[in-house]
């Protein structure tokens, strides 16, 4: 890949707000890197998938596949390669591995934490289940993999609503998340569903940031701009927002809509992907950055690629992975035809 390639594709995304921005000879260092990962992934049969959140250099220089959470387990299950490099957070690698146990997953990323996948353990999951006989237990993907273990069934931001909806069982509990947790309660009155749906107080560090105020704010600056937010936004922000959805399907609307200003409630890296992929529309507001998915740098996907660190490489003990892929494949059984976001009667 020519810097001057990448530099067109990165030169309208300003990470994290107007000064941030990548300049050709950015680009001219960034390219020799690029170039060795590219080498280096047909050498060791390897592909990388991307979280939406991943920096614009890994996105844009050497993903195989790019995605939110739902769309990349799916490919970690297509994928034919033998390795798989997964830039993002420790829980998604841990996903690629549930269902891909004969292939070498590596997470290159140096703090590969999430805020809501840590706020729960095993064994809080085993002593609410004591709590809790009657309820089915529903985990968000943010988890761990021995969370997972313990649930009943796993969903992600794109078919919680519907899954939970179309789940045997009128008592929920659901966890990690507080806000996607009172969002979903909201959703099934909505959607005139009649479940008791008990939660966990897990947040995510990133969304907990956007307040109903700052939508109303916007608003006001520019009455014209679609409001899209992430559900684990609270439930004030969701509330008022024109279109709710995962980060693939924020892109989707975005793809769709004929509105020309937006304002992105979710990490930058899917404001830098608008910004590269759209750059006829207008962000409005500012976003917020995970340290997490960006603790990934492109000299870690280097690393990693070229001999990863035990830290890099993730390991499941079998039995925790078989009682993991039943919740996985409980959600893949259930997202079929679900109904995936909750779109407003104010949305195109
Ligand atoms: P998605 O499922 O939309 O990719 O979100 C994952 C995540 O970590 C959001 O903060
Ligand atoms: Fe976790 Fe929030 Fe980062 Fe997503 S944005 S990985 S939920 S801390």
């Amino acid at each position: 890949m020519k810097a001057q390639e990448l530099y067109t594709k990165l030169k309208n995304i300003r990470v994290g707000g107007n000064v941030c921005q990548y300049s050709l000879k950015k680009c001219e260092e960034l390219a020799p890197i690029v170039n060795e990962i590219l080498r280096l992934k047909k050498e060791k049969d390897a592909v990388v998938l991307a979280h939406s959140y991943a920096s614009p250099e890994i996105v844009y220089g050497v993903a195989d596949f790019v995605g939110d959470s739902y769309k990349l387990s799916c490919d970690a299950i297509n994928t034919s390669a033998k390795v798989i490099v997964f830039v993002a957070v420790r829980f998604m690698g841990e996903t690629a591995k549930i269902l891909n146990p004969g292939k070498q997953v590596i997470v290159p990323a140096r703090d590969p934490g999430c805020t809501l996948a840590d706020s729960i353990t095993a064994e809080d999951v085993r002593n609410l289940r004591k709590q809790f006989p009657d309820h089915a237990f529903v985990c968000y993907v943010n988890t761990s993999v021995e969370v997972k273990a313990e649930c009943d069934v796993c969903v992600t931001s794109a078919n919680v609503y519907g899954i939970v909806e179309k789940y045997p069982s009128d008592k929920i509990y659901f966890l990690p998340d507080k806000f996607m947790g009172i969002n979903l309660v909201n959703e099934m009155k909505r959607r005139k569903i009649p479940k008791e749906v008990r939660f966990w107080s897990g947040s995510c560090y990133v969304h907990e940031e956007y307040t109903g105020e700052q939508v109303f704010k916007i608003r006001c600056e520019y009455p014209d701009a679609k409001i899209v937010s992430h559900p684990e936004c609270n439930a004030e922000v969701v509330a008022n927002s024109d279109f709710v959805g995962g980060t693939e399907q924020m892109l989707e609307y975005m793809r769709k809509s004929t509105s020309k200003q937006f304002l992105m409630l979710t990490e930058c890296g899917l404001s830098s992907r608008l910004q590269s992929e759209f750059p006829d529309k207008d962000l409005v507001g500012s976003c917020t950055l995970c340290k997490y998915m960006k603790s990934n740098a492109l000299e870690d996907v280097l690393e990693a690629l070229k001999a990863p660190r035990p830290s890099q490489i993730v390991t499941i003990d079998e039995p925790v992975r078989l009682k993991a892929l039943k919740s996985l494949e409980a959600m893949f059984q259930y997202s079929s035809s679900v109904k995936p976001v909750v779109v407003k009667p104010s949305c195109e």
